[in-house]
């Protein structure tokens, strides 16, 4: 049985004020033992962070594939460990458009993070176009295979994220159907690339996940948890998406 996994991308929001919102945040957490619950601010939070939030998890939304040396303006890996992460988001459909991550970046990447023994949380997902070229299913496949990490005995945790780009930050989620078949699809890739530890690897729906939509996809086979965007900035929104996780593990 996986554990639900219920995590806050705060992408480039908030500010040490904002930091309040984890106070009620990390509180519905601890009142949900069945449940992980983390939340990913931007680098310069995650140590204040930190220091606010027993009972929650924090994490990074990328880091470099290098552990250390001359890559001015990027941070590793260990240097996130160090600052309280404990996980790390890696490949989110803004970073592979905005900075032209390959799979292979995010790959490496993301072994980055499991050689500091975190959670990688590898970000996939169709455009609208691809979705209605019918080539959903083969786009996020492909974007699986080049992207994974081959996980050694003792290392950090892998956790997929499904996130049809036409879906963030559009209110337009998903249809249980659709996320289903998804699913289905990345946990046939796990089976492929990493074996019978594939049926373990948490498989989180992203996009346009509110507290009136999350009970529904909660409850879509496949569907361990969700990475929440907008939602995530406050404790108002993302507590009700914290509860429901609790209610579908009962
Ligand atoms: P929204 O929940 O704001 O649609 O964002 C989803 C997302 O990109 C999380 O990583």
């Amino acid at each position: 049985m996986r554990r639900k996994l219920v995590v806050g991308n705060w992408k480039m929001n908030g500010s040490l004020a904002q930091l309040k919102e984890l106070g009620a945040i990390a509180s519905a957490a601890r009142n949900s033992p069945g449940v992980d619950v983390a939340v990913c601010p931007p680098f310069t939070l995650i140590a204040p962070a930190r220091a606010r939030s027993a009972g929650l998890a924090v994490g990074a939304q990328d880091c470099h594939g290098k552990d250390s040396g001359a890559f001015t303006g990027s941070v590793s890996a260990a240097m996130l460990k160090e600052a309280g992460a404990r996980l790390i988001i890696v490949g989110h459909s803004e970073r592979r458009a905005e900075h032209r991550e390959s799979d292979a970046a995010v790959r490496s990447k993301a072994e980055a993070a499991l050689r500091q023994g975190l959670q990688a949380i590898v970000c996939v997902g169709e455009s609208d176009e691809e979705r209605r070229a019918g080539r959903a299913v083969e786009i996020v496949s492909g974007q699986l295979a080049g992207s994974l990490p081959q996980i050694g005995e003792g290392e950090g945790e892998i956790v997929v994220a499904y996130e049809p780009i036409w879906a963030i930050g559009t209110g337009n989620t998903a249809t249980p159907q659709d996320v289903a078949e998804m699913h289905a699809a990345i946990r046939a890739e796990l089976g492929r690339a990493l074996g019978g530890r594939g049926g373990s690897v948490r498989i989180l729906y992203g996009g346009s996940v509110k507290p009136d939509n999350a009970a529904e996809l909660f409850a879509v086979p496949d569907v361990d948890g969700a990475l929440v965007g907008g939602a995530s900035l406050t404790a108002k929104d993302f507590v009700p998406i914290i509860e429901a996780a609790a209610g579908a593990g009962r």
